[in-house]
């Protein structure tokens, strides 16, 4: 029998075209305590988190002085985005030091409590490993810039001529000029697939991928649980002058993970890799011996497109692409993150679409390929579609990455240049500065004005009003982290007449839950059968609210959905638990 992925095809990926199989059989026995495979991620930036010196920046201290409020909020892992030594021309993403810390944010030291203190409360920590380029300030570049003989010289891609294709290739149009730059200096060309500030490593010299491991391990030395790497097909990509269309060297991806496995067994990378489904397994090895994890960006695209469009169809398709991986692999479902929302893959209908809804003015788009919102106002703080929305997040297949500030629904500030819209200090209290800060100003100023000013939305507020944003974020991290079945199960999408309703059932170790949403403002009624044969399927216990559903003589359940609606439902009676099998079980329904 087919084991492959995360078991058995569902009704929508038989659909699917191609798509070799591999041939990769379930571990047995399973391992049952791979982390990250039900974790709940929460993504925050120590520069704009909390401030405990006054300065105006966000530092180690006052991460720390908030652990409690992160413990609270129930999130398991927490992603930290750069914040070793750095210029700061790329909020941290052009690193001059790897093994240093920022002096703005503190010292290795208070890097280490702060590790410290996640761990006794349970929280892992996973840093940004940004090594497909370097800062211009970097000592490598300088020396290399300076000394044909150094040995640094050949840590950077070079040319004597400008390439003919200087022009192309760059991650940031509209912004960035080009991906060749002139060196006065070195009197030569170097590569910068991102911002000129950014020279990109030379990755196959083996100097440099012996660094990238000395870099992983020091960090993994010092208590983090793993890394999320960023810009992955750039970093294994073939470069240089003479390369027209580079190839990804994917073996490097296996050296990274078994230096890795050997250091620290349950570490972990997230890799930030926005491809085609088809390339999906080569980024996780056939023998789940590559990435562990994976943002699904694939997933993210079609999940905007389908809360645009109330049409579930090109979302299910892109859950059926991404359906297979290795047992032992996970996806990162997330909705915004501290980039634009990417939209480079849907048609381009599909797109205009999106930006029409979510993002309209022109001053809301970014590289001509996305919207550089928040969550919250792009969809106008319409309350039901933003829990809509995150309800599809934390029960798609995967697991779930919050965003800092998110579970308060806050705002952007569209006056700040490019992504930093999307960057602004957290907003604690309705006390200056919205609590992040005792500096007359901010280095990055808090969102002070309108509906999403911190007057109005903060976390003391919220704390108290259980109706919140904050209270419901609260709540349904609690219920995700009930339904393991999403993280380690097989999913079936099921079928219904409406496109607007997305019905899906998840299967694991003798147990079952279903998630119903309805993506459309207007109320549907949608009738449906689980798929599970006998009584078990008959009765669905809701998981949030009262109302739980009882199937009709036919065996169909059918239900009412309030405009936005979402159902979490446990299949059969709550004694689940008694049912739960400790090892695999057959594929049911
Ligand atoms: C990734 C990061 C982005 C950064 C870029 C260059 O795409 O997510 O924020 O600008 O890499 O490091
Ligand atoms: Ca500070």
């Amino acid at each position: 029998m087919e084991r492959i992925a995360r078991g058995r095809r569902g009704r929508s990926a038989r659909k699917r075209k191609g798509g070799g199989s591999p041939n990769i059989t379930r571990p047995t026995p399973a391992i049952n305590d791979l982390w990250y495979k039900n974790a709940v991620i929460y993504c925050l930036s120590v520069a704009t988190f909390m401030d405990s010196n006054g300065d105006g920046i966000g530092d180690f201290e006052g991460l720390m002085r908030r652990l409690d409020y992160l413990h609270g909020l129930g999130i398991t892992a927490i992603w930290l985005m750069p914040f070793q030594t750095s210029p700061g021309s790329d909020d941290g993403y052009d690193i001059s030091d790897y093994y240093g810390v920022n002096p703005a944010f503190g010292t290795l030291g208070d890097f280490v409590e702060f590790t410290h203190g996640a761990r006794q409360r349970g929280i892992r920590v996973i840093i940004d490993l940004v090594v497909n380029h370097t800062s211009i300030q970097h000592k490598w570049f300088q020396e290399a810039r300076r000394d044909p003989q150094s040995r640094y010289r050949d840590w950077y891609i070079w040319s004597e001529k400008k390439p003919p294709n200087a022009n192309e290739g760059m991650v940031f149009p509209g912004v960035q000029k080009s991906t060749w730059s002139y060196d006065q200096e070195a009197r030569m060309w170097y590569f910068h697939r991102f911002y000129d500030f950014q020279p990109d490593l030379n990755t196959t010299n083996p100097h440099v991928q012996a660094e990238i491991l000395k870099i992983m391990g020091f960090w993994i030395q010092l208590g983090v649980s793993g890394f999320r790497m960023d810009a992955v097909p750039f970093v294994i990509s073939t470069k240089g002058a003479q390369v027209r269309k580079p190839v990804e060297q994917y073996d490097m991806l296996r050296s990274l993970r078994a230096f890795l496995q050997w250091r620290v067994g349950d570490s972990i990378i997230l890799a930030e890799a926005n491809v085609l489904p088809e390339t999906d397994m080569e980024y996780f090895g056939r023998d789940g011996d590559r990435m562990h994890m994976m943002f699904n960006f694939q997933v993210n695209q079609n999940l905007f497109y389908a809360l645009a469009s109330s049409d579930s169809r090109p979302l299910a398709k892109a859950l059926a692409a991404t359906m297979h991986r290795p047992d032992t692999a996970q996806w990162g479902l997330f909705l915004r993150n501290h980039d634009e929302l990417d939209l480079g893959r849907l048609t381009e209908e599909q797109r205009q679409l999106v930006f029409r809804c979510f993002g309209p003015d022109e001053s809301m788009q970014l590289y001509g390929r996305g919207i550089r919102r928040r969550l919250a106002p792009m969809l106008n703080g319409d309350r039901r579609q933003i829990e809509l929305a995150y309800s599809l997040m934390f029960t798609l297949p995967g697991t779930p990455v919050l965003r800092y500030g998110d579970e308060l629904a806050m705002g952007d500030d569209l006056n700040l240049p490019e992504r930093n819209c999307a960057r602004t200090p957290m907003q604690w209290s309705a006390e200056p500065h919205g609590g992040f800060t005792r500096a007359d100003k901010p280095v990055v100023p808090v969102i002070s004005e309108g509906p999403y000013g911190y007057q109005h939305v903060n976390a003391a507020e919220q704390r108290r009003d259980p109706g919140s944003m904050l209270n419901w974020t609260e709540r349904i991290i609690r219920m995700r982290k009930e339904v393991p079945e999403v993280g380690w199960g097989d999913f079936d999408i099921l079928s219904t007449r409406d496109p607007a309703v997305l019905i899906m059932r998840y299967d694991w170790r003798n147990n079952s839950v279903l998630f119903v949403h309805n993506l459309s403002d207007t109320p549907r009624e949608v009738a449906f059968a689980t798929g599970l044969e006998g009584r078990e399927g008959r009765l669905l216990v809701n998981l949030l609210t009262e109302y739980h559903s009882r199937a009709g003589r036919d065996g169909k359940h059918r239900l009412l959905l309030e405009g936005y609606g979402y159902r979490w439902f446990r299949v059969g009676g709550l004694e689940y638990l008694l049912n739960r099998s400790d090892i695999e079980t057959p594929p049911r329904g």
